[in-house]
């Protein structure tokens, strides 16, 4: 069972429900009048992605990229590989990239500059979970869902080795696990 897997549980079910509605609301505001193009970077935020957007009330889109940097280890390699780009052309758009977790940053640093290269109008970044003191790029999000210590954790799109994003919470694998 995956739940044996698990160390803790770090957000319940209603604590992501209450933290990404009210993101979508900051959402709602800051981008009033406007029809931003949400990038969501597969596969771990296709869940957040999926509940963040009901909760926005703008005319926005959505567009999916993947890119490759993990392999089935639980650090970043620094080496990062476009697997899926757009399908939508981003130039003069308002994009907002969402990420399910801001990690090494390694990831996003590479993203963010090839996005930048496409002459969108604006580009953030909005991303569910935050790991600051792993920090190697300096990369930061403008919404955060919730600021976490180094844990490795898993569920609500997150995975470990491809596993436990079924998980309707987000819990700390327990080192054993990958050890
Ligand atoms: P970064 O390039 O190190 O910032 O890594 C970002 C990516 O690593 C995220 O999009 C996740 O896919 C993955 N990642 C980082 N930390 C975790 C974690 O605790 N659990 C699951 N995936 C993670
Ligand atoms: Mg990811």
């Amino acid at each position: 069972m995956m739940e044996q897997d698990i160390e803790r549980i770090l957000f319940t079910e209603a604590e992501l429900k209450q933290r990404v509605t009210a993101m979508a609301a900051e959402i709602n505001r800051d981008y009033a009048g406007k029809a931003p193009m949400l990038v969501s970077v597969l596969r771990g935020s296709f869940i957040f992605m999926a509940d963040l957007i009901r909760g926005i009330a703008l005319p926005c889109t959505v567009d999916f990229m993947s890119v490759s940097s993990y392999g089935k280890g639980t650090k970043s390699s620094g080496q990062v590989q476009i697997t899926k780009d757009l399908s939508e052309d981003i130039s003069g758009r308002d994009i907002l990239v969402v990420e399910d977790i801001l990690d090494s940053g390694n990831t996003l640093n590479y993203l963010l500059k090839i996005l930048q290269a496409r002459h969108p109008a604006s580009i953030r970044l909005c991303a569910l979970l935050d790991k600051p003191s792993r920090r190697v790029q300096p990369v930061s999000a403008e919404y955060t869902g919730f600021s976490i210590p180094d844990y490795f954790v898993v569920g609500y799109g997150l995975d470990y080795a491809e596993k436990y994003r079924n998980l309707p919470y987000i819990g700390v694998l327990k080192p054993s696990v990958y050890a």
